[in-house]
């Protein structure tokens, strides 16, 4: 199966992305794996005439939203990202205006219509800087509460808080990290800042998902626990052999992020289908904010 996609990838001249959460086989296959920024990098630049992108479907959209003379292709048509789906660009207009039209600073994570009325965009990498570039004082940070939280403890600016968040980053709990803490005394607690306030305040970094690999690849220290999805055990665990990781909580497993399949991608290359794209003029607003981010 793995060696008619390689070869079927090279016929059709298709590149395939994949995000760090993905199941094993599938990043064993990929051409490139990485965060949402790294893989948004990736897609603008990319000579491919196919991008097969194994993550969600908002990632997707992404890719053709910088990429929109390419076939962009998500072998699972039905992942989404639940986070992205709390909020339409109808409602956050509303917000936007009842805030006095302040600048709109909108994660990846969210649909194209919503990034079409968002100034910029930001990812788990880059979001501090992202917030620091805005000439404002006051911000409206969408859709994650917890990124926008953890952007609001490293920056003087005033930012407003859409009540979205990740089910399962925002399940962990300091109860859940301190027991990992008692059962692996030794390790470092690497977090994501899509986790809760009371879970960072414990963290010794807190780090995107490549982030976290970088992260313990330059570090001495011999022991991790993730305080993140637990797809990036594979990744993290792959690069560095001789250091051991620990899952924070067993209960942080996105569905979404495991509905791809080999089958899915060898089906959607012979067939062309899961493709997806952006209408004109939402692409064209949307492009802007992702630009933007880009540029930064
Ligand atoms: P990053 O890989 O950009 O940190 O994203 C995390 C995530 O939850 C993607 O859905
Ligand atoms: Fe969305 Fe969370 Fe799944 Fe990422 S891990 S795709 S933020 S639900």
């Amino acid at each position: 199966m793995k060696d008619k996609i390689k070869a079927l990838a090279k016929k059709r001249n298709a590149i395939i992305l994949a995000h760090n959460y993905q199941p094993p086989e599938i990043q064993d296959i990929a051409d490139l794996c990485g965060d949402s920024l790294e893989l948004s990098i990736k897609a603008s630049k990319t000579t491919a005439d196919i991008i097969v992108f194994c993550g969600v479907h908002f990632m997707a959209e992404t890719a053709y939203i910088l990429s929109p003379d390419k076939i962009v292709l998500l072998p699972a048509t039905d992942a989404g990202c639940p986070m992205a789906e709390m909020i339409n660009p109808v409602s956050l207009q509303k917000k936007k205006k009842a805030l006095g039209n302040i600048p709109v600073v909108t994660y990846v994570n969210s649909s194209a219509a919503v990034k079409a009325v968002s100034d910029v965009c930001c990812t788990s990498a880059n979001v501090i800087k992202v917030v620091e570039s805005i000439n404002a004082d006051e911000i409206l940070m969408t859709p994650d509460k917890n990124l926008a939280l953890f952007a609001a403890s490293r920056t003087s600016k005033k930012i407003h808080l859409w009540d979205g968040f990740c089910p399962f980053h925002n399940t962990l709990t300091a109860k859940d990290v301190t027991k990992a803490k008692t059962d692996h005394p030794e390790a470092l607690f690497i977090a994501h800042p899509e986790c809760p306030p009371e879970v960072l305040t414990l963290a010794d970094s807190i780090q995107s998902t490549s982030g976290m690999i970088k992260f313990a690849g330059e570090s001495l220290h011999p022991s991790f626990i993730l305080g993140t999805e637990n797809g990036l055990l594979y990744p993290i665990s792959k690069a560095y052999p001789g250091k051991k990781f620990y899952p924070a909580s067993e209960k942080m497993v996105c569905g979404d992020m495991k509905k791809i399949t080999l089958e899915k991608i060898l089906l959607s290359l012979e067939t062309l289908s899961g493709r997806v794209t952006v209408p004109k003029d939402i692409r064209k607003k949307a492009w802007g904010a992702v630009q933007k981010m880009i540029e930064l």
